[in-house]
């Protein structure tokens, strides 16, 4: 009987179990510590490691990350070289993500940060007003998140450009890569959003140089990992009136730290890493899609790439 241990920080073990049962009845799934004959384990799908749990399972064959983030999990000791990582890729967190940032885009593109503040004030003052096509969106990772995002951003007008490692061709969207493209890129984006996997090359990418080369005024979404950012620098650049307004959901220290500046800085939205939460009901397909095809002797889909960092 194929069987899976569970793993996580947070206590969703019994939901995952009913999920993937509900998708696979044959699945045989172990919450974390009742591991029952550790032999018997094929599959892990946890969010960190934490110890050398992986190492005790023989028979290993995938890990399923409950992340589409790897970072932490790559960083961890408990890892093994030796067993393919399949990272979460769910239509359903990726329409949340995008819900997210439809949200967030569309809040700074009406300047409803403006309009909060006028009303704490009982001020009435209409503001100017530009339609979305002269509204300059930027994307940082055109993944699966990326595109989808970047793909609903087009589609309701607002003029779109992303940037990706390799190149790409995406229809209504404006597509630049590598380094050598990073300033051009910057350089005609008004809302900035970051959706890149964290790796050496990603880490702080959004620093002095790249807020000083987003037009003034311009704001920022972060809906990646905290240390995409330099936070000390961001709160520099909001604080002169560079950057107008950043939305934040994750932090390079989580949860973000009670006496920590950007909790309470007027330009400053946070939210507590939820942009868009993996839920086991859908989430649950993927996992099972690929135990069978593993079963079957298929490649897997969404493996993780060492070599790469995502
Ligand atoms: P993905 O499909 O792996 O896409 C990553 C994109 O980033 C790709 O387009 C990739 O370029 C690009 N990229 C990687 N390294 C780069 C570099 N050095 N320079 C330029 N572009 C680079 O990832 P995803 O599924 O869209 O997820 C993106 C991230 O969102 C995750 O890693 C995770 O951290 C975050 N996330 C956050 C939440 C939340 O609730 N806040 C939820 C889910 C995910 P190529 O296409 O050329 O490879
Ligand atoms: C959440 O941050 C994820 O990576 O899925």
């Amino acid at each position: 009987m194929p069987t899976l241990l569970f793993k996580s920080a947070v206590d969703s073990g019994p939901d995952w179990q009913r999920a993937l049962q509900a998708a696979m009845p044959e699945l045989a799934v172990r919450v974390w510590p009742d591991v029952g004959d550790p032999e018997e384990i094929e599959y892990a799908l946890i969010w960190t490691p934490i110890g050398d749990v992986l190492h005790s399972l023989p028979n290993l064959k995938i890990v399923f990350s409950l992340g589409a983030g790897v970072d932490h999990l790559l960083r961890e000791d408990g890892l093994r070289r030796d067993v393919p990582i399949v990272r979460m890729v769910d239509p359903a967190l990726t329409e949340g993500m995008s819900e997210y940032l439809l949200y967030h885009v569309l809040r700074y593109h009406r300047r409803m940060p403006d309009y909060a503040a006028q009303q704490g004030q009982r001020r009435w003052r209409q503001l100017p007003q530009v339609v979305a096509r002269e509204r300059r969106i930027g994307i940082m990772g055109l993944g699966v998140m990326g595109a989808d995002a970047a793909g609903k951003l087009a589609a309701l007008d607002f003029t779109v450009a992303g940037w990706s490692r390799t190149p790409k061709s995406l229809a209504g969207i404006r597509c630049f890569h590598g380094e050598s493209q990073l300033q051009d890129f910057l350089h005609g984006t008004e809302i900035l959003i970051c959706l890149l996997p964290l790796t050496p090359q990603t880490r702080a990418i959004i620093n002095r140089q790249t807020l000083a080369a987003l037009p003034r005024g311009a704001y920022i979404i972060n809906v990646a990992r905290g240390a995409h950012v330099d936070e000390e620098d961001l709160l520099t650049a909001l604080d002169a009136g560079h950057i107008a307004g950043a939305t934040l959901d994750v932090f390079a220290d989580e949860p973000l730290p009670g006496d920590h500046r950007l909790w309470t800085h007027p330009a400053v939205t946070v939210t507590p890493h939820i942009a868009s939460l993996t839920n086991p009901g859908t989430a649950a397909a993927h996992i099972v899609a690929n135990i069978r095809r593993h079963r079957r002797g298929e490649p897997l889909s969404d493996v993780v790439d060492w070599e790469r960092g995502y």
